[in-house]
């Protein structure tokens, strides 16, 4: 008993010292949480971004990738620090001398308001740091390599990568679930009223996995193509 309370004094003098008053170390913050709840109000976050008609600002991964090409740095190893720096003084004090903003796009959004009063220094200083992690231009080029390749799959594959079924279920290797091309030898209409309202037991060896329904989760049409996939698109002689 007496320990538990001891340990319980310890953890409460801890958090006092940690969020207690200015000058010990800060709480650590997180650019991602607040960068979401500060900014993408008008900043639009996702990356690759997808444009709309009447956006409020430049989409983040515009601005970060913008400023990280245009900001002069002695050395590398200067660029995220003075990143930083310029997101702290920006955004609690934007202008348009300071902005890496073209004139155009500039005229077009308009200044960015002041974001004084509404966000901390250092909590502009943590958002700029995830920024700055995040918009990473090799990670993006990954990124566009994968949506090539996923773009590049029959229509009937990209249904069933994006909604998990090739985590269970191999094309043409049994899984956790068997394989496409196992299944593919049973009738449309049997395989769909599978995908529609799940299935557990039929299956020899798979006893305790289950099938969800995906019913109300696809498009029958979707479900469709998908099966018509699984029985001509995967290229096996039966
Ligand atoms: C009310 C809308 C609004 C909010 C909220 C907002 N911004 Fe902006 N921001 C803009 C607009 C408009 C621009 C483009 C014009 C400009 O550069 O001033 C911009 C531009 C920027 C720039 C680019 C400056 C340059 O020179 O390229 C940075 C950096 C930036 N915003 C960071 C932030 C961060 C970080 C937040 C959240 C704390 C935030 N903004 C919240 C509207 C907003
Ligand atoms: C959580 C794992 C899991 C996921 C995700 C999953 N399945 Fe299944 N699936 C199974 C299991 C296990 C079986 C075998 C069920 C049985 O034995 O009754 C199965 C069986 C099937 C069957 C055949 C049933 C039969 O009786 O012949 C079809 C068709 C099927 N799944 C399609 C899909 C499709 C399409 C998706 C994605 C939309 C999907 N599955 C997602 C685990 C999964």
């Amino acid at each position: 008993m007496k320990t538990k309370i001891g340990k319980y004094l310890v953890s409460v003098l801890v958090v006092v010292a940690v969020t207690g008053c200015s000058g010990a170390p800060q709480p650590h913050l997180d650019g991602e949480a607040l960068l979401k709840t500060k900014c993408a109000g008008c900043h639009n976050l996702d990356m690759p971004p997808k444009t709309y008609k009447d956006e409020k600002a430049p989409p983040m991964m515009a601005v970060a990738f913008h400023v990280k090409d245009f900001m002069k740095v002695d050395s590398p190893s200067d660029k995220k620090p003075k990143f930083i720096d310029f997101f702290k003084d920006y955004v609690l004090h934007p202008d348009a001398k300071k902005s890496f903003c073209d004139k155009e796009s500039l005229a077009s959004y308009g200044l960015m308001p002041s974001q004084e009063g509404k966000v901390t220094k250092a909590e502009v200083g943590a958002i700029a740091e995830y920024v700055f992690d995040h918009y990473d231009q090799n990670a993006f080029m990954k990124l566009m390599k994968e949506q090539a390749r996923f773009d590049a799959l029959p229509k009937g594959e990209q249904i069933a990568t994006k909604n998990g079924c090739l985590t269970c279920h191999g094309k043409t290797k049994r899984k956790a679930a068997p394989a496409f091309t196992a299944i593919a030898k049973k009738s449309p209409a049997e395989i769909k009223k599978v995908i529609l309202n799940g299935s557990k037991g039929r299956w020899k060896g798979f006893e305790r996995m289950t099938m969800p329904a995906f019913k109300g989760r696809i498009s029958e049409a979707r479900i469709d193509t998908l099966i018509d996939w699984m029985q001509h698109g995967l290229h096996v002689s039966h």
